[in-house]
Formats: C-alpha cells, structure tokens, sequence
C-alpha cells in the first residue's frame, strides 16, 4: 500500500494541466453499451474506478480497454452480439458507480442483473430513483440476494419525477429513455456539467436527448444506436482541487483545461477570500493573496457549490483569518476528514451536517489517514501548507479520482514523493 509523503511551505508556481473529468467518464464508458460496435473515449483519465469500469464491461462480454502508447488516454469498447448482462458484488462493491450500467443493460438488451452498491464512507447512498425511473418506464425491477434483477421486453416513454435531485440517477434513466418507445419526460434532473456531457455524447451516438443541464429533460426514444469517438471533458474538480492548491500554499498557479463555466461557485468562494482568479490561456490561474479571509460555504447541487470541493475548501479555511460556517447538505456523513485536520492542528468544531472553522496561525506535519477520496486530497492540500512533514496513508482512495496528483504538485514545486507503505 502507498503513502504520500510532503514537506509543507513551498508556494506552487507554474502551469498544470487537468486530466478528463471521472464522473463524465464513468456513465459515458457505461453508455457504450447501447450500441452495436466499437466506441472510442479519448482523454479518459487513468483512474482505480475507470480500471473498474472496464472490468465491469469485460465481464460481460464486451471488449473493454485502455490503448497504450501515444493513445494511452484513450479507451475502446467493442459490443458484437449478445453479452451477459450482469454486474457482480465484487466489482460493484468496489465502486457503487458500477450501477450505471443498469439503465443502458435493460433498455437494450431487456433485462439486467446488477449488484445493489451498499453504503459508502460519506454516506447510506440508496439508488431508489434509478429504480423509480426505470419503473416509470415499463421496467419490471426484483431485489434478491443483494442483486437487482429488471426486465423489459420493451422499455415506453414515460413521466419521471424523482424526489431527490440524483447524479447518476439522472444518468442512469437518461441511458434508458434513449431506446424506449415514445417520449419521456424527466423532471427535478440533476444539472451537473457531466450530465450535459453524457447526453452530449448519446445524442452523438443518435439520441434526441433536450435540456440536459436544466432541471427537466425530454427524451424521443429511437430504434438503435451508433459506436461513435468522443473526447471527454476537463475534471472541474481536479481543477478546483489544484487552484485550492495553488491558493493554500500562496502561490500562483495556472490550472490549463479549466472551465470558468463549470467552477463559478468555487471561483467566487476563492475570490471571496481573497484570491485572484483570472481566465488564461484556456484555462484558470490562481493568484494567493498576502492573507485569506474565512468565507462560509453551503454545499448543494448544481450550480451550487460542489460538496465534493467541500473538504478542499475546508483545508483553506483552517489557515484562513476569522471563522468559517461550512454546511454540508447532499450527504450526511461527508466530515471524516476533520478529526484529521485536527491531527495537523486545526481548530475545528462540528454541529450536526455543520462545521465551525477557526482560522489559525500554521498548520503543523503529522501522520494522517485518508478516508475517502475527497478527504484525501483535503490532507495533501493541508500537508502543503503544514511546517514540517505530513504523511497521508491509505492513498488508494486518491487514486480513485485523481490521475497521479503527487507528480502534478511535484511539477509545481511541492516537496511530494510517493512511498510503498512498510506492511
Ligand atoms: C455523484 O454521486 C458523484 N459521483 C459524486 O462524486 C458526487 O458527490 C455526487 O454525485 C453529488 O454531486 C459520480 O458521478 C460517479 P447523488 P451520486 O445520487 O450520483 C441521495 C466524488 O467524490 N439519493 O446525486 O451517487 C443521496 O443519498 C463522488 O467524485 C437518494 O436518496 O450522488 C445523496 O444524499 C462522491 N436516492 C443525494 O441524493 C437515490 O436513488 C445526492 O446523491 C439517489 C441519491
């Protein structure tokens, strides 16, 4: 097992890039199996759960894989035929994204046996309005041994309102109104950029997919669809994770690939702070100010601000002068990393899903564990502002979501090293 280990105090300089989003990727890699053929993902970022993904579509049968060489950020999938359409716990239990394959199994090849994803670290996650959607759409659904079992000769248009505003519920459910007989219409859809991503990309397959990105989506299903080539867009939470970077260690930083359009809220947080974000060069560069104000963040779905940029913003505000209210609203245990920050000296008090954060002088090294995979990173950003060493264990979960972040800061000036972990 790795560790990561840093020496804090060196303000980052220079220019990064960002990696292809993984929660673009992961719906989309699951989409090709709506059509017949070979799909090619480019700008695919080389990711634990990408890895999952692609073993969750070669056990079914389909060729699924990662091109070598200049084309090393490519993925090819190829369908021919009929394939088993199951998913099994040990691969699902590993990554609950692995659900996504459902929506597309039983709208095109009529049934799906998927394992149920179980809890995770930051919280129950159920996956009720995937199956209140694909019920909606004529699907039959069975819970048994952990397993979901759904069937649909033919899936048929339907109305759809989920209850919860859901991600990848809302992917799921676009994955399988595409082939259904007649029009569906989705209300209280998730906004999120990787929802307009993956319909950007069903609609080049030949789907009529409208207002993806707006709460209410409507869907014209077709008979079939086609392989096509895309290249998936920038991660706007590495990119949010890197000019958190940048501002922590009170450097200045251009993040290349970021969007403006998909970061306003974390950019007015940053700026609010004191931070200088400025569009450059295709990309965002972070200018650190002398000293950062505490600012108060809630997090809620999009265009809100992400709650998987909570816990970065966290690590900025226990440097940061005065106190800062930080409510976190979309999962009710997203909080692990602050008995950590602790461990590094921060002040920190949590009340319910809020947390009360007193900015202090400097942070100092220790040896901390990551639990999830925004916590993770939430460490390695406090570990860059810290004096003296910071040792972050249990590094797969960063793994899952960020492609090679230590050699990335390293590329900035972060005193960072990767080490196997003595057993
Ligand atoms: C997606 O998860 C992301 N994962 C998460 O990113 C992200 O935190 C989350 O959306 C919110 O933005 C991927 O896209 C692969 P939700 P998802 O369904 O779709 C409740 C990261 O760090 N809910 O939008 O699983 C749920 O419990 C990860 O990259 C139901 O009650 O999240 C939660 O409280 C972590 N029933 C809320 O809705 C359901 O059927 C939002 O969850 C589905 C969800």
């Amino acid at each position: 097992m790795d560790k990561i280990v840093l020496k804090g105090g060196t303000p980052l300089h220079g220019e990064v890039e960002v990696s292809g989003a993984k929660n673009a990727a992961l719906p989309i890699l699951a989409s090709a199996l709506l059509a017949e053929g070979t799909t090619t993902f480019r700008n695919v970022p080389d990711l634990a759960d990408v890895k999952t993904m692609l073993a969750v579509l070669r056990t079914m049968g389909c060729e699924a894989e990662r091109l070598t060489g200049k084309k090393a950020d490519t993925c090819e999938i190829s369908i021919t035929g009929d394939i088993t359409p199951e998913a099994p716990y040990d691969l699902v239990k590993t990554m609950r994204a692995s659900i996504l394959v459902l929506g597309p199994l039983v709208a095109r090849f009529g049934r799906a046996r998927v394992s149920m994803p179980g809890g995770c670290a930051i919280g129950a996650r159920p996956i009720d309005q995937h199956l209140k959607g694909l019920k909606a759409l004529g699907a039959e659904i069975h819970l048994t041994e952990g397993y979901v079992e759904a069937r649909a000769k033919q899936l048929k248009g339907g109305m759809v309102n989920f209850d919860v505003i859901t991600v990848t519920g809302t992917e799921n459910v676009m994955m399988a109104a595409v082939l259904a007989k007649g029009r569906t219409v989705m209300e209280n859809c998730a906004r999120e950029p990787e929802v307009e991503e993956l319909a950007r990309v069903l609609n080049k397959m030949g789907a009529k997919v409208e207002g993806a990105g707006s709460s209410v989506i409507t869907i014209e299903g077709v008979e079939s669809l086609n392989p096509v080539d895309h290249a998936i867009l920038p991660d706007r939470i590495e990119a949010g994770t890197l000019l958190v970077a940048a501002a922590i260690s009170g450097g200045n930083v251009l993040v290349k690939h970021a969007r403006p359009e998909h970061l306003d809220a974390v950019i007015d947080k940053l700026r609010e702070s004191g931070c200088t974000i400025t569009a450059e060069g295709g990309g965002l560069r972070c200018k650190a100010p002398r000293s950062l104000k505490s600012v108060n963040i809630t997090t809620t779905e999009h265009p809100g601000f992400p709650t998987d940029m909570q816990a970065q913003l966290m690590a900025l505000m226990t440097v940061s002068h005065g106190t800062s209210v930080i409510s976190e609203n979309i999962f009710e245990n997203r909080f692990m990393h602050v008995p950590e920050l602790h461990r590094l000296g921060a002040d920190i008090t949590i009340q319910g899903h809020t947390a009360v954060v007193k900015g202090v002088k400097g942070l100092s090294g220790a040896q901390v564990m990551a639990t999830d995979l925004r916590a993770s990173a939430s460490l390695i950003l406090a570990g860059l502002r810290a004096e003296g060493q910071t040792e972050v264990s249990r590094v797969y979960h960063l793994d899952r979501g960020y492609e090679r972040l230590e050699r990335k800061l390293r590329g900035l000036g972060a005193d960072i090293r990767r080490v196997k972990e003595r057993a």
